[in-house]
């Protein structure tokens, strides 16, 4: 059986590109692997560290993953701050990471000049790294944020996965984790860390955009439809979403904004409708609000099924306790196999 992990850090509840990019994919793991997947609060300090909402926003990812469908009887569910052996592998792995290649990670990039806020189009790399490295900066990027990667890496080695279920935005970081157990395993002249892949079935990894015509659909971009939103909230975003007067020639190029609603509509449409809104464009016929109401309509067929859910478990306190407390104690048991032997071949012996 091969081991899966994968996890959602816990910054607000989960919308359609956390589902289409993982969470469906946990559910369809879960029958022939051994699953882990967890809640990471801890990568969530990284940018939203905040006391009073923090358990608020674990328990929303967590009811949010036992609404869509995992199953803590054949997958572990867990709280990555509930499991300290990652944050200890994650502190020997920081000995063998450079802080070069990771000023270099695109994520790492992006989240700094947010929060520099550096216009994104008109900054050189340089720029960037300046502005990092000023003490002076009063938002100045912290050093969590720029081994975020590390963490991560800790997360899925420390239970030696082989699959991580991710979208196509985690690639890079996947691309690190490799590099990063190949390294440990090549300075300590062992052979104990797999390589882990991102996994999509075979398919090149999802990236579902937002409805507001630029980028992907993300918490922080205010362009998501959650699994949470009710039907009247999901027809009213996807009225919203940006049109145009139509096609003028046939068979033209779709604008981004318009091939972002075709790209929702491949993932939760049937063939036959995704056709027939094709042939609708091609031959200039198209009227978006026939389009938008059909959107909404197969958006609503996937999210009310997992809202209803949500409403009922997130009322059960006793029921989430005694996932998460299950959860941790075998997440334990695999955690503690790897950090024994870790600490092993660093080279700790007691007295
Ligand atoms: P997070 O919370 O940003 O994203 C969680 C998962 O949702 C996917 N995703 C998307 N997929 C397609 N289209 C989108 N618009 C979209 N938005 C989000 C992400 O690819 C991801 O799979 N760093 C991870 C959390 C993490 C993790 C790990 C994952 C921490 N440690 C270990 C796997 C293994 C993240 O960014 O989560």
């Amino acid at each position: 059986m091969d081991i899966v992990l994968s996890g959602i850090r816990s910054t607000g509840k989960l919308h359609l590109g956390n589902y289409y990019g993982a969470l469906r994919n946990f559910i369809r793991m879960q029958e022939k692997n051994k699953c882990y997947f967890f809640i990471a609060d801890i990568h969530s300090l990284t940018t939203h560290p905040d006391p009073k909402m923090l358990h608020e926003n674990v328990k929303n990812v967590l009811v949010d993953y036992l609404a869509a469908g995992i199953d803590p009887e054949k997958s572990v569910i867990y709280v990555q701050s509930d499991l300290h052996e990652t944050a200890e592998l994650y502190l020997y792995l920081n000995m063998h990471v450079g802080i070069g290649e990771l000023m270099r990670t695109a994520s790492f990039k992006d989240k700094a000049r947010q929060q520099l806020h550096i216009d994104r189009m008109n900054t050189e790399e340089g720029d960037v790294e300046r502005e990092i490295f000023n003490e002076n900066n009063k938002n100045s990027v912290n050093s969590g944020l720029l081994t975020y990667p590390v963490l991560m890496a800790a997360d899925i080695l420390i239970h030696n996965a082989d699959k991580v279920p991710v979208g196509k935005d985690q690639e890079q970081h996947l691309e690190m984790t490799r590099r990063f157990a190949r390294r440990f395993n090549y300075f300590y002249g062992v052979e104990y860390f797999k390589e882990p892949v991102a996994y999509n079935f075979g398919e090149e990894l999802v990236k579902i955009p937002g409805l507001d015509g630029s980028g992907k659909m993300g918490k922080s971009e205010g362009n998501a439809i959650y699994l949470s939103d009710s039907p009247k909230e999901i027809e009213k975003k996807v009225k919203k979403a940006l049109t145009d007067a139509g096609p003028t020639e046939p068979d033209s190029v779709k604008p981004d904004y318009i091939e972002n609603l075709f790209t929702i509509l491949r993932v939760v449409s049937s063939p036959e409708v995704v056709q027939y809104y094709d042939e609708q464009w091609n031959s200039c016929a198209i009227r978006y609000g026939e389009l938008k109401k059909q959107l909404a309509e197969d958006i609503i067929k996937v999210t009310a099924p997992i809202r209803e859910r949500i409403l009922d478990i997130e009322k059960d306190d006793a029921y989430l306790r005694k996932v998460t407390l299950e959860g941790a104690e075998k997440a334990r048991e695999s955690a503690r196999k790897t950090i024994n032997a870790v600490r092993e071949i660093v080279g700790f012996k007691p007295f």
